[in-house]
C-alpha cells in the first residue's frame, strides 16, 4: 500500500523517511523517489522499484550548502555556481568527501557525487524535517516518463512505495540541468539553461551529447519513453497517429503552449505526453506525432527529452 499525503504532512513524510522508507516528493523540477541516502537499505529499495539499472547513480538533495559540502568538496567555481543558483533546479557533479555517509550504491561506486538544493518550499522543508540527505530520482520506472504531478507517481510505482507527498504541479517541469565540474561539461541539459549560466558567469561550457560513456545515463539513448512511439518535426498527423502541438497549429490533440512560450511547453511536456499516450491506446493508434519545438532556452532540454523519447528502443 502506498500512502497519500498532502501537503499539510509534511511531517508524517519526513517521519516515514527518517524511518528509512520510500516517499515520493515534488520538487520544482519533478516528483523526486526519496530515501535516506546515508542508508544501504532504503537506497537499494529505490532500485528495485523503479527497476534501475544499480550503474546508474542517484542525486543527493541537501537544504543548504552548508550540509552539501558536508558530503562533497566544492572549489571555488562550484561555490560561486551554487551560491548563485541554488536552490535551483541544478545538479553538480563534484567529488566525494572521504569520510562521507553516502551509501555507495546512491553513487554507483563513483568518486563523485550528484547533489542539489531544490527550489520548492515543500521539498525543503521535508528535507529540514529529516535532518539526513535524502537520495531522489525522478518517480517514475525506469526509462519512462518523469512525472510532473502525484498521480501520474502512483500510475507508476502506486503500491511499490511507502507514501507520496502531493505537492500539486511541478513548476519547471524537466529534470535539473546537471553540470560536472571538473572538467566543466554539462551533462544533461534541463531546468536553468546552458546560455544562462555561461553569459552569467562569463563561463565556456561545453554539452558533450555524444555518449562517450555513461556520466549521466539520463543520457541512455531511449528514455522518457511513452508506450507509443514518438516522431519529431511533425507538420501534420498521420493516419495513425494524433499530434502534440507547439504554438499555433491545427488538428493538434493537445497543444504544449498555443502561445509559444518554451517554459510553458517544458512545463507540460511529461504530463502531456503521458496523455497523448493514453489518448492513443483509446483511440487505438500507436504513434504520437509532435510538432517542431524551437531549439534555444529551455527549447534545448525540450528537445533533448524528446529526441530520447523518439529514439529506437533496445
Ligand atoms: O530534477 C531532477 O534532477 C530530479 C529531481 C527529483 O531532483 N531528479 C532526477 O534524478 O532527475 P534522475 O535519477 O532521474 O537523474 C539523475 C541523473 C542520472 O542521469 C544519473 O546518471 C546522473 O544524474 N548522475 C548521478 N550521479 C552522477 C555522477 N556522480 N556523475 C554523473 N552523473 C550522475
Ligand atoms: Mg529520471
Amino acid at each position: 500500500m502506498t500512502e497519500y499525503l498532502d501537503q499539510y504532512q509534511i511531517p508524517k513524510a519526513a517521519e516515514l523517511l527518517k524511518k528509512g522508507k520510500l516517499v515520493a516528493f515534488p520538487t520544482e523540477t519533478v516528483y523526486g523517489l526519496g530515501a535516506r541516502a546515508d542508508s544501504d537499505n532504503s537506497v537499494r529499495r529505490i532500485f528495485e522499484a523503479k527497476r534501475r539499472p544499480s550503474f546508474n547513480p542517484l542525486i543527493v538533495h541537501v537544504p543548504t550548502l552548508e550540509e552539501a559540502q558536508e558530503i562533497a568538496i566544492f572549489d571555488p567555481l562550484s561555490l560561486k555556481l551554487a551560491r548563485e543558483l541554488w536552490p535551483g533546479p541544478i545538479t553538480f557533479v563534484v567529488p566525494l568527501k572521504r569520510n562521507n555517509t553516502i551509501s555507495t550504491f546512491v553513487t554507483a561506486g563513483l568518486d563523485t557525487v550528484a547533489i542539489r538544493i531544490p527550489n520548492s518550499k515543500i521539498a525543503l522543508s521535508l528535507l529540514k524535517l529529516v535532518g539526513a540527505p535524502i537520495a531522489a530520482p525522478s518517480a517514475n520506472l525506469s526509462g519512462r516518463i518523469s512525472p510532473t504531478l502525484a498521480s501520474l507517481v502512483l500510475r507508476n510505482l502506486g503500491g511499490k512505495i511507502d507514501a507520496i507527498l502531493d505537492g500539486g504541479r511541478c513548476i519547471v517541469g524537466l529534470e535539473s540541468t546537471i553540470i560536472s565540474i571538473n572538467p566543466l561539461e554539462i551533462l544533461r541539459p534541463g531546468g536553468i539553461t546552458t546560455d544562462y549560466i555561461s553569459k552569467t558567469f562569463e563561463l565556456n561550457i561545453p554539452y558533450n551529447n555524444e555518449i562517450k560513456k555513461i556520466k549521466a545515463p539520463g543520457q541512455l539513448k531511449s528514455h522518457y519513453a511513452p508506450a507509443a512511439s514518438v516522431r519529431l518535426n511533425a507538420l501534420s498527423p498521420l493516419s495513425n497517429e494524433i499530434l502534440l502541438g507547439f504554438g499555433k497549429t491545427t488538428n493538434a490533440t493537445l497543444n504544449l503552449s498555443e502561445t509559444s512560450n518554451l517554459s510553458e511547453a517544458a512545463q507540460n511536456l511529461f504530463s502531456m505526453l503521458n496523455d497523448m499516450d493514453e489518448i492513443a491506446s483509446n483511440k487505438g493508434l500507436n504513434s504520437i506525432a509532435i510538432s517542431p519545438i524551437p531549439n534555444f532556452g529551455i527549447g534545448l532540454a525540450i528537445n533533448d527529452r524528446l529526441t530520447r523519447a523518439a529514439a529506437p528502443r533496445p
